[in-house]
């Protein structure tokens, strides 16, 4: 037992003995020598603090410039939500090999089966379970049998009475894939004949985002080519 109490005695007054030594009554501010200030100090402003000299939206991190395209991404097609005319006739060049046709009715199968249904006819579960009022689009039915791609590619952009848009799910191919899955479902169903595969003729495209796309993706290999050089 003694032993256990001298134990614990010494043990608090080495414990002691060190918080004292930690206080020695005048606090050391001073980091000392600096070997790099630019490294110890940041001259770079860090992100998501302010920058007075932006003045009054003096975010650091910036929006892009408006236009501006990810590399990769299509030209914009400079048609505004309510140009439903024109949409009827927007379409694309882009053609869509076997696996992309899969990768089409897997998207599809994640953002819109829940509604329209993985069998397409507008029976997904949440409108079959009563949970979502809106009857979704059939695409099986007669009324969607034919709708143009464009308009279709404008309710996958913009959204349509109850159903979201799903810009921000789906970059423009990814919609032309999902379209493309569609569409190649109605062709099965007595629908137009389908034209998305790859080697059948582009349509006459009216705004063809692909094609405007292409020749500055074509002029980037370029310079990537020269830089390599
Ligand atoms: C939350 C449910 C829901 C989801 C998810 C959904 N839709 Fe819809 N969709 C609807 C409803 C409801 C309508 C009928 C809108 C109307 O005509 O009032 C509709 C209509 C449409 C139409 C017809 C547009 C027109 O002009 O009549 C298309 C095309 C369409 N959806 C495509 C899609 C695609 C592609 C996806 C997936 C990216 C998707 N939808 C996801 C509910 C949904």
């Amino acid at each position: 037992m003694n032993t256990i109490k001298s134990i614990v005695v010494v043990s608090l007054g080495v414990a002691l003995c060190g918080l004292a030594s930690c206080d020695t009554g005048n606090l050391r501010r001073d980091p000392g020598h600096i070997y790099a200030p630019d490294m110890t100090y940041s001259r770079a402003y860090d992100a998501y603090t302010s920058n007075p000299k932006l003045g009054k939206d003096s975010l650091i991190s910036r929006l892009p410039v408006d236009g501006t395209i990810a590399r990769g991404h299509m030209l914009p097609d400079h048609l505004k939500e309510g140009d439903t005319t024109a949409y009827k006739t927007f379409t694309t060049s882009l053609r869509f090999n076997a696996e992309e046709m899969k990768e089409g009715g897997r998207l599809f199968n994640i953002y819109c089966a829940i509604c329209h249904g993985p069998n397409l006819d507008g029976q997904g579960p949440l409108y079959s379970s009563g949970k979502f009022a809106a009857m979704p689009a059939n695409f099986k039915d007669g009324k969607y049998l034919h709708m143009p791609v464009g308009q279709m590619f404008a309710a996958a952009k913009y959204g349509k009475n109850m159903m979201g848009s799903y810009a921000a799910q789906l970059d423009e191919k990814q919609r032309w894939m999902v379209i493309a899955y569609i569409k190649k479902v109605q062709s099965e169903n007595g629908g137009d004949a389908f034209t998305f595969g790859e080697g059948t003729a582009a349509p006459a495209a009216k705004a063809d985002t692909a094609k405007a796309a292409m020749p500055m993706a074509a002029a980037d290999a370029k310079k990537d080519e020269k830089k390599a050089k």
